[in-house]
């Protein structure tokens, strides 16, 4: 095998792990191609959180077993899907080669020169020191600080995929960092199921691990532009976290606290261990000390036994709360959890019905919050090209997409400041500023369709 893809499903935590698996496969001497029909070896990695990531994966190993047969492809499976039994018996259906639980990514190497089936399911601590090269040409970089879930909401799969909480140690995050700075990067996402229970492995706090509000500082210290996280849970809120981001300029005013109901009653049967009245005390808590913070969620409409009563309390919460965005999703039946054995699903029109109520009021916010942006000046990290390669596109601080007409001096990736000019629910429109807080010329636009048109025929 000489040339490598993989495709990847699901959170950013998978993210990071396929480019941890593809380094590795790099340093093998793979090259990695941009497409499966390029590649002899395709690798998969899956996410198991809900039924239409899953069906996702059956659809492409289908699709890849054709390649198999035809052409001699060898098909690999990872990620939590693969960690459960009904991922074994996808993997078996579709006869994948190589198959590599959570816990076993570094295993890639032995699994390639195995030479026929090799599956792997074992969690291996070295994967919790072990450093993946840095991204290269790339502003943003993903950071895992911790793996694992300690918490037992009753829909999640995620405990089971990805097993207990293990924090990595400060040294190895921040030397991880630091090849990330000498790269180029100036924003860095810290990642985890719980980030806010960093340090606090099954219950217990690990000897030599910070809190997570001082690891928030000792990050800020590196000197990195903007420092994001994600996820914190409700259950692990802890002040100090809030007045770490106040005192460190460089993480950004951005928090992303799922909620998930805004029922306490519903909260209770999800096992989310707090309750309405609490989550809300959080929120004033970061208002108080963040006046511009920009919040979001995620929330699960048509969890078994929600009644209208409690639906009518999440969309309440909503209002109370004033969420700039938010991911919804419809409760989806994991085999495996506790609500899965225990609890009835909701008739799918009520779920559907519901959804579409919360995603109106969702917009609603949304439009409001970002047109009050409209006229004010905001850092803006640009990736590069947007769809329209006349413009850039990238994200505020506070995660806002946002585009922009190329400018004078302003071409490609980099940190500007935009003056916003127009905003929807989802996306912010703006101009970029120079250093004097004057707008710069725009770059002539020029239109590929009719670029192509007017240019000269080629000579016969
Ligand atoms: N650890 C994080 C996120 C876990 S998964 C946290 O607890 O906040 C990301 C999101 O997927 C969850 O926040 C939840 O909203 C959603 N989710 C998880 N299991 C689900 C299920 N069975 N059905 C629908 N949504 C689910
Ligand atoms: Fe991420 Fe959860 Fe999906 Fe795993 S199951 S990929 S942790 S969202
Ligand atoms: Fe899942 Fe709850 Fe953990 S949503 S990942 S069990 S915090």
């Amino acid at each position: 095998m000489t040339k490598a893809h993989i495709i990847t499903y699901g959170c950013q935590m998978n993210e990071y792990d396929s480019h941890l698996v593809e380094s590795q496969l790099v340093s093998l001497g793979l090259d990695m191609v941009d497409n499966v029909d390029a590649a002899d070896f395709v690798l998969v990695n899956t996410c198991a959180v809900r039924g239409k990531p899953v069906d996702k994966v059956r659809t492409v190993l289908g699709d890849l077993r054709k390649q198999k047969h035809s052409r001699g492809l060898v098909v690999g499976m990872m990620g939590c899907l693969a960690q459960l039994e009904e991922g074994q018996q996808i993997a078996r259906k579709f006869e994948v080669d190589v198959l590599l639980g959570t816990g076993s990514l570094l295993d890639i190497g032995e699994a390639l020169s195995s030479n026929g089936r090799f599956w792997n399911l074992a969690f291996k601590d070295e994967i919790h020191d072990h450093i993946p090269p840095p991204p290269q040409g790339k502003l943003q970089a993903h950071l895992t600080i911790m793996r694992g879930c300690d918490h037992h909401c009753t829909y999640c799969i995620v405990p089971t995929t990805r097993g207990p909480q293990v924090s990595r140690t400060p040294e190895s995050i921040l030397r991880e960092l630091h090849m990330q700075l000498e790269a180029g990067v100036q924003e860095v996402t810290l990642l985890g199921q719980n980030v806010n229970a960093y340090g606090i492995d099954q219950g217990r706090r690990v000897p030599g691990i910070p809190s997570f509000a001082e690891l928030l500082r000792l990050v800020g210290d590196t000197g990195v532009k903007r420092i994001k996280f994600t996820t914190s849970h409700p259950m692990n809120f802890t002040e100090d976290v809030v007045l770490a981001m106040r005192d460190t300029p460089a993480v950004c005013d951005f928090i992303h606290l799922p909620v998930q109901s805004g029922s306490s009653r519903v909260l209770r049967r999800m096992a989310r261990e707090y309750s309405r009245e609490t989550y809300l005390g959080h929120v004033e808590t970061i208002k108080k000390h963040l006046p511009n913070a920009v919040l979001s969620t995620d929330i699960i409409v048509g969890f078994p036994g929600e009644t209208e009563a409690d639906f009518q309390e999440t969309l309440s919460l909503y209002d109370e709360v004033g969420y700039d965005s938010a991911f919804m999703f419809i409760y989806s039946a994991r085999p495996g959890t506790p609500s899965y054995r225990h609890f009835e699903d909701l008739p799918r029109e009520v779920k559907t019905e519901r959804l579409q109520r919360l995603i109106e009021k969702q917009k609603e916010w949304s439009a409001r919050k970002n047109a009050a942006y409209v006229g004010r000046h905001v850092e803006v990290l640009l990736r590069g090209d947007a769809y329209d390669a006349n413009f850039l596109e990238g994200h505020t601080r506070g995660n806002h997409p946002i585009v922009v007409p190329k400018a004078v001096g302003a071409t490609g990736a980099g940190i500007y400041t935009a003056r916003i000019e127009h905003a929807t629910p989802h996306t912010m429109y703006g101009k970029l500023l120079g250093l004097d807080g004057q707008v710069l010329p725009e770059l002539p636009r020029f239109n590929p369709e009719a670029a192509a048109l007017s240019a000269p025929l080629p000579m016969l």
